[in-house]
């Protein structure tokens, strides 16, 4: 099915930028109603993308990828407040398409989406990696985003340790936050930097 909705035609960066200093409520309005009903679960809040954002962006034009980015609401908000370029990678072509939208409709040049698997993707030449527990959704299926995907709870698993292996073979100095994420899928290699937000968003950095 193909949803349509509207877009204001004068939205530019400062209203992004206005949208980022109120609340959650107020920002996932820009998304269809179908999509922001699924926000509570599933998109990070802003307080949670702007630390993670700041943390991962070490300095301009660091490439960021976040890992399932949904309808990029991680992406825009990192794009909006650091000079980094945030890369989404997303399985759901509709979410990839909304995300896609949106960020151009807003003016971010700083962000580029992936309609794909994790699984296809190259991690070398990223330098910050976002993770919002992308795969659990194999785990509970009654709280998922649709019923698009075939989930299977060995996936969690698999997808897991797929990323896990990734991030064990990039250079030191990578960072990587990880939101409401079991810890197993973090290297031992990745060193805890900051556990905030009651110890649902840790910050990482590999040090060897
Ligand atoms: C919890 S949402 C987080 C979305 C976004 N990162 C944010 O924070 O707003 C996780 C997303 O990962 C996507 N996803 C799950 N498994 C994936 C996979 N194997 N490859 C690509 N995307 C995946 C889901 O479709 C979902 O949109």
């Amino acid at each position: 099915m193909v949803f349509f909705y509207r877009l204001a035609p004068s939205m530019n960066l400062d209203e992004l930028h206005g949208l980022i200093q109120g609340t959650d409520e107020e920002f996932n309005a820009i998304y269809p109603k179908h999509i922001r009903r699924l926000a509570k679960k599933h998109w990070t809040p802003i307080a949670v993308a702007k630390t993670a954002a700041l943390f991962l962006a070490k300095k301009r034009g660091t490439k960021i990828l976040d890992i399932g980015s949904g309808v990029g609401k991680f992406c825009m908000v990192g794009a909006a407040v650091t000079p980094a370029h945030f890369t989404g990678v997303e399985q759901r072509t509709e979410l990839f398409e909304i995300s896609q939208r949106l960020s151009a409709s807003y003016g971010l040049d700083n962000t580029s989406y992936i309609n794909e698997n994790i699984i296809a993707l190259n991690f070398h030449g990223f330098q910050g990696f976002y993770l919002f527990n992308s795969f659990y959704e194999n785990l509970d299926p009654r709280n998922g985003i649709d019923k698009k995907i075939a989930l299977n709870a060995k996936l969690y698993e698999s997808y897991g340790i797929h990323v896990s292996g990734k991030l064990k073979s990039l250079p030191s100095g990578v960072r990587l936050a990880t939101y409401h994420t079991d810890e197993w899928i973090v290297p031992k290699e990745f060193e805890l930097v900051y556990n905030l937000f009651d110890g649902n968003l840790k910050l990482w950095e590999k040090i060897s």
